[in-house]
């Protein structure tokens, strides 16, 4: 795996995992659970960490299993395992309080290790909840919500677990699972709930627990367009469409909020609400952007359908080296909003590929439009290609699928970015092209996202979304990360963090009235509630306060969240 090796030259040393508890928040009795379990129907579990049969030593129920053990090895970095059960999450430092080591994983680089699971080491239940609800309908969110106003225990929300900032975790709270709500149905003249009858949209309405893959494969035999993110098991109606939701082609199609027409929800005060542009409109405002875990427990989603079309695409592969990386950049600096004015999108590794893609063209008409690429990639030394693809589903399967850097799925990561504003790429070429250079060479990972969507018309009848409006103005969004192995104590974390917020700040600079998107954000961004929301943050803060009145959902760097110092946050570095 690309990703492996590239993490192989920031390895450390390995150290011993250490085992202290967390502090216990939130207290209630055995008969509490046991009633809560008869008010959900038996859909109230205990959450087992993946790799408790590799363990001898732990705590916790369950035993060591040789043969259980070899299975969960085989699938420990398969992401639809992961995101098929409660205690699996994609970026794995959601599964261990960070701060004292407490956790239950196996190596990842090698997941024989025995290292990582033979006495001394012991299997901990981390930031998992101990219990969790496999939520299937309405009135098991509103007992979730009551058990926590009556007993204090926290409760989180977590769909696929793909979270990169732990947000779909916390120490001994109660998870709300959505993952379960799979329904899917198409309406070719769908009335959002409260609208006038001549209100009337293609749409398909979208259970909380669909995954991206799935839901393309089945947009696929409606033969309408549902565009999405790139990883093929992030949910797309929980975190990734409250938090914005870019595709790789959200130039074309805007985000993800931007086609978005209802909500469906049950508030932490208990009420089942459809929010929408007719009703509810603050709500629906704040579920467009304002983030996951916030606002509610949002059951289902009713998205735009579009007509299926096919996609011209334009692809350069290259290996970079010291003097082809700046040219290929620079190159890129130049051409960045004309590409972005005149409607291509796509995603570009600085150092590797280029795939850029736009609708209602020809490949003659493409290779023609691009023919500077052409004369680049040749001297860079890359292939340059065009094809077309008939469909969504089909342009995912050719040029998304098979980037195994959509997929890292089962190890410890982390993420900074920037969305880099057309003012900047004009304003601040040098700049730019130092901090972009400095970070493909220097981060594990890293992507220029060519896909904000800068020439997207918004559907003026559906009002803004509350994602920061820095989007409309950015062209790109620039993203670096990193990982770190299995045994990397908190220091060295803590370390790999700073650096990671140190290599966006030259991007910072010179985007002083900009943003960064909350998803895929640095765990430390500076000033946050500016960089993700901007000025619809006030207006944010006030609905959060009007539908969860006592506070019952909090989350890291999340509208009128409580802090790093409130003990929910005692896990995090
Ligand atoms: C490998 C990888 C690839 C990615 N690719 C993209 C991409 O192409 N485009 C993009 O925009 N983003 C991408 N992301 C980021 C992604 O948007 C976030 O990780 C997002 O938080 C995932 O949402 P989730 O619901 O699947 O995950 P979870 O971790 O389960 O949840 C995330 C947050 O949403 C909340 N939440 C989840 N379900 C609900 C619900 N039903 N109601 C209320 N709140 C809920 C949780 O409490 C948590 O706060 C990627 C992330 C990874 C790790
Ligand atoms: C909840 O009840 C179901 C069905 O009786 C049972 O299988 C499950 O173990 C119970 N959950 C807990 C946490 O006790
Ligand atoms: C993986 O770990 C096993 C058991 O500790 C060891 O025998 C094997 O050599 C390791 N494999 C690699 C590739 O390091
Ligand atoms: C939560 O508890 C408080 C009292 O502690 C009460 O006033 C409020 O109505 C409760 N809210 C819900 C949704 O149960
Ligand atoms: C492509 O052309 C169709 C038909 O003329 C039009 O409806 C659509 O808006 C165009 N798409 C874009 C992104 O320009
Ligand atoms: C970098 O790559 C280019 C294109 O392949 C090649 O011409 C050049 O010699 C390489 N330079 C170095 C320093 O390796
Ligand atoms: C370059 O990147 C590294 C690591 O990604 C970072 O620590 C450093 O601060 C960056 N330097 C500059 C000048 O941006």
């Amino acid at each position: 795996m690309v990703f492996a090796v590239l993490f192989s030259s920031l390895l450390l040393a390995s150290y011993p995992v250490f085992t202290n508890a967390y502090p216990q928040r939130g207290a209630c009795t055995r008969a509490d659970w046991d009633a809560l379990n008869q008010t959900v129907n038996g859909r109230l579990f205990a959450a087992v960490p993946l790799a408790r049969s590799c363990f001898q030593a732990s705590p916790l129920d369950g035993a060591y299993d040789a043969a259980t053990c070899q299975e969960v090895q085989s699938d420990y970095l398969n992401p639809i395992t992961r995101s098929g059960t409660f205690a699996g999450y994609m970026a794995t430092q959601s599964e261990t309080c960070s701060t004292t080591g407490a956790q239950c994983f196996l190596d990842w680089q090698n997941v024989t290790d025995t290292a990582a699971f033979d006495p001394p080491q012991s299997c901990q239940q981390g930031s998992i909840s101990p219990h969790y609800i496999d939520v299937k309908t309405v009135s098991d969110v509103q007992a979730a919500f009551l058990f926590s106003n009556r007993t204090g225990v926290p409760l989180v929300i977590k769909n696929t677990g793909h979270d990169c900032k732990g947000r779909s975790s916390s120490p001994n709270s109660l998870g709300l699972w959505s993952h379960n709500l799979k329904s899917t149905s198409f309406s070719a003249s769908f009335t959002p709930h409260g609208c006038s009858a001549d209100t009337i949209f293609a749409a398909a309405t979208i259970g909380a627990g669909v995954q991206t893959a799935d839901l393309y494969a089945w947009a696929n035999t409606q033969s309408i367009t549902l565009p999405g993110g790139a990883c093929s098991t992030v949910g797309i109606v929980g975190g990734y469409l409250q938090g914005g939701g870019h595709s790789w082609l959200s130039n074309i199609y805007g985000l993800a909020v931007d086609r978005v027409l209802e909500y469906e929800i049950v508030t932490p005060t208990g009420q089942h609400l459809f929010a929408n542009a007719c009703q509810n409109t603050d709500l629906f405002f704040a579920l467009r952007g304002g983030g996951g875990g916030t606002f509610g427990f949002v059951l289902a989603a009713t998205m735009k359908a579009l007509p299926q079309v096919s996609y011209t695409t334009v692809e350069v592969d290259y290996t970079s080296n010291s003097t082809t990386l700046p040219i290929f950049i620079s190159f890129l600096i130049s051409n960045g909003v004309k590409w972005a004015t005149d409607g291509w999108s796509g995603q570009i590794r600085p150092g590797a590929k280029l795939v850029m893609t736009a609708v209602n063209t020809t490949e003659d008409a493409a290779t023609s439009y691009m023919s500077d690429l052409r004369t680049v990639a040749a001297q860079i030394g890359g292939t340059f290609t065009v094809s077309t693809t008939p469909s969504y589903l089909a342009y995912y399967d050719k040029y998304i699928v098979p980037d195994a850097l959509n997929e890292l799925d089962g190890i410890p990561q982390t993420v900074g970015s920037r969305l880099i504003s057309a003012d900047a790429l004009s304003a601040n070429p040098g700049e730019l092209l130092n901090a972009l250079v400095n970070i493909t060479v220097n981060s594990a990972a890293s992507f220029i996202f060519a896909n904000a969507p800068f020439n997207f018309k918004q559907d003026a009848s559906l009002g803004p979304p509350s994602v920061t409006p820095a989007w409309r103005n950015s062209v790109w969004h620039v993203i670096a990360g990193t990982g770190w192995t299995y045994n990397t104590p908190a220091a060295s974390q803590s370390y790999l963090y700073n650096t990671i917020t140190s290599s966006i700040e030259p991007l910072r600079a010179i985007t002083p009235s900009g943003g960064a998107y909350q998803n895929e954000a640095d765990l430390h961004e500076p000033n946050p509630s500016d960089a993700f929301w901007g000025e619809n943050y006030a207006r944010l803060a006030q609905i959060k306060h009007k539908y969860d009145p006592q506070h019952l959902l909090d989350c890291w760097n999340c509208v009128g969240w409580k802090g790093a110092s409130d003990p929910l946050y005692s896990c995090y570095l």
